[in-house]
């Protein structure tokens, strides 16, 4: 039987992601490539998410998902999805989750995702979030990132703006657009 291709050394690495980092309110974060096993860490994060978050994350307000659901969301294929699950304090909760998309499959363009616990927002681990998204973003080779944001979602066009990239930000039918470049990367702020 012939052994499995490994994958490209990027995917790999996506795949294997793992950091420490900490918010700028002294949260101590741990950031790991998602998988499957997540899942059921998925569904606590699910049950401390309110109808708002929910709404600015989905469009919508999803219902409890099933087992089914939250594997194949967890499940992820590291062709196409990078996505990552933050970790906090001595129970290893998942507080946050988000992901990269690419929009096709051989697009250098990923539409970016992202969610904190309702109990853990305001403390800055959106902005860590989106920080180690963008970096694996840039490991895989996605060059553009691109963001459906709600209208009303001012904290997540501030994560963007803030993300240290430049920003092309649009506002249509209610929702803001925001497309960052991976390519150049500023040293200060916006
Ligand atoms: C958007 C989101 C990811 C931000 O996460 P977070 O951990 O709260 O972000 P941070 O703590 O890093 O805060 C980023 C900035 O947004 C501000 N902010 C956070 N929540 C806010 C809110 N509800 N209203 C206004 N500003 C808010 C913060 O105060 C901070 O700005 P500051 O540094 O000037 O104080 C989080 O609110 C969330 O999960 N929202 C619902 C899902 C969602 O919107 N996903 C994005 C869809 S692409």
């Amino acid at each position: 039987m012939l052994a499995t291709e490994p994958p490209p050394a990027p995917l790999h690495k996506a795949q294997n992601y793992y950091e420490m980092d900490v918010s700028h309110s002294h949260l101590e974060l741990t950031l790991k490539a998602m998988h499957a096993h997540d899942k059921y860490a998925m569904l606590d994060l699910y049950h401390t998410l309110s109808e708002r978050t929910l709404y600015m994350r989905f469009f919508q307000v999803i219902a409890e998902p099933s087992i089914d659901e939250l594997h194949e969301f967890t499940d992820i294929d590291y062709q196409k999805t990078f996505a990552i699950s933050v970790f906090h304090g001595a129970s290893n909760q998942l507080v946050a989750a988000g992901r990269l998309v690419k929009l096709g499959d051989t697009s250098d363009t990923a539409e970016l995702s992202c969610i904190v616990s309702d109990d853990f927002q305001k403390q800055g681990i959106g902005a860590v979030l989106v920080k180690h998204l963008l970096l694996m973003g840039k490991q895989v080779g996605i060059k553009t990132v691109v963001a459906m944001i709600q209208g009303t979602n001012r904290a997540m066009v501030k994560l963007l703006k803030r993300s240290g990239y430049p920003c092309q930000i649009e506002f249509s039918g209610g929702e803001f657009e925001v497309v960052v470049n991976l390519d150049n990367e500023f040293t200060s702020e916006n």
